[in-house]
């Protein structure tokens, strides 16, 4: 089976500006050479400390942030689609299949638009619907599904709690259908007893839908209990791929053995992990040559610090590392 998204030796820059005026602008690389294949209908969390280069990857793939090199391939239900090669009709049909789960609820809805509107926004957008009561039943539909209230859907978004607001933005996200959503850490910003609502949520539309999730979130626990695979990365990159339970129960990359030791409540295998994280991430802007991670592995050889490990089958994981124990 061909994988729904197909990520190849993709990097993603910003500008650093220019030291002077006389120098030429100068560039670093976010995301750096990653790899990655996401089957249909997955929930895929992406960890990472801040500044990992989270945030940018979801944004290139959703075709928001440009990207430098590689390609990023989809297998949509109606065709194919390479980022790198869009027409504008393309381009149109893309924005239609993809969709971002804002991250904050209190202030990424506008507060002069009615909850409608703030629904009804993207089909409105991509000239989904032929007429205004086309568009309302739509509106009353993902609404419902999304447990809202319809008699309030003329109101506007202060008089909604946080949580209401998050079922919002997510009534918004999938009005279009789209077939993959980036939620950035969508809940993060919710108390945790409304987190475990919305999370239940968006996982019953998701399995209703087939929808396939990034779900970027700090909160190992909830990757833990709402995710499918997960992503590890670090500095730009991706150290390692897997199912869940492989990840939570036999972490191969030093860095997720790392990540996964801070949080002591969901390591049953405490005891056979050495390390936890010492030391400052290394300035983006400064990565060192071999394996990315070196600064702060207590496995590293000469060998790191020379060779770049690239992802690597290692039993069900994928795995960025040379000194791996089985
Ligand atoms: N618009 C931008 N211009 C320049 N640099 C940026 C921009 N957005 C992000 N960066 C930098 O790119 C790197 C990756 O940022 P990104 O936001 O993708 O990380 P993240 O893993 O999502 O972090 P967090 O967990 O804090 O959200 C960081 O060094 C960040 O400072
Ligand atoms: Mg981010």
């Amino acid at each position: 089976m061909s994988s729904f998204i197909k990520v190849n030796n993709l990097d993603v820059q910003y500008s650093r500006g220019r030291r002077s005026l006389f120098e030429k602008e100068e560039f670093f690389k976010a995301v750096d050479n990653v790899n990655l294949s996401i089957n249909k209908g997955k929930i895929v969390g992406l960890v990472g400390e801040s500044g990992s280069g989270k945030s940018t990857l979801g944004r290139a793939l959703l075709g928001a942030k440009e990207f430098h090199h590689g390609s990023i391939h989809y297998n949509f239900e109606e065709g194919s689609i390479d980022l790198s090669n869009l027409s504008k009709k393309n381009l149109r049909d893309f924005r239609s299949k993809v969709q971002l789960i804002f991250q904050d609820p209190y202030n990424s809805l506008s507060p002069r638009m009615t909850v409608r509107d703030i629904i009804a926004e993207p089909l409105e957008a991509l000239g989904m619907t032929k007429s205004k009561s086309e568009t309302d039943n739509r509106v009353i539909e993902i609404a419902q599904k999304c447990q809202l209230n319809i008699n309030h859907l003329n109101r506007f978004p202060h008089s909604f709690s946080g949580g209401q607001r998050q079922r919002i933005s997510i009534a918004r996200s999938l009005i279009a259908q789209p077939e993959f959503i980036v939620a950035d850490e969508s809940v993060a910003a919710l108390d945790v007893s409304i987190q475990a609502g919305i999370l239940q949520l968006l996982k019953s539309i998701q399995n209703e839908m087939g929808l396939t999730i990034m779900f970027i979130s700090h909160d190992l626990s909830v990757i833990s209990n709402f995710c499918d695979e997960v992503a590890v990365m670090y500095l730009g990159k991706i150290v390692e791929y897997a199912p869940k339970n492989e990840i939570f129960l036999t972490p191969k990359h030093p860095y997720t053995q790392a990540l996964l030791n801070a949080v002591p409540s969901i390591n049953p295998h405490k005891k056979n992990i050495q390390k936890t994280l010492e030391g400052e991430i290394p300035s983006i802007y400064d990565r060192p040559q071999g394996c990315v991670f070196q600064s702060r592995c207590s496995k590293v050889t000469d060998q790191c610090r020379q060779n770049e490990p690239s992802l690597k089958k290692f039993h069900n994981h994928e795995v960025a590392c040379i000194n791996l124990d089985d």
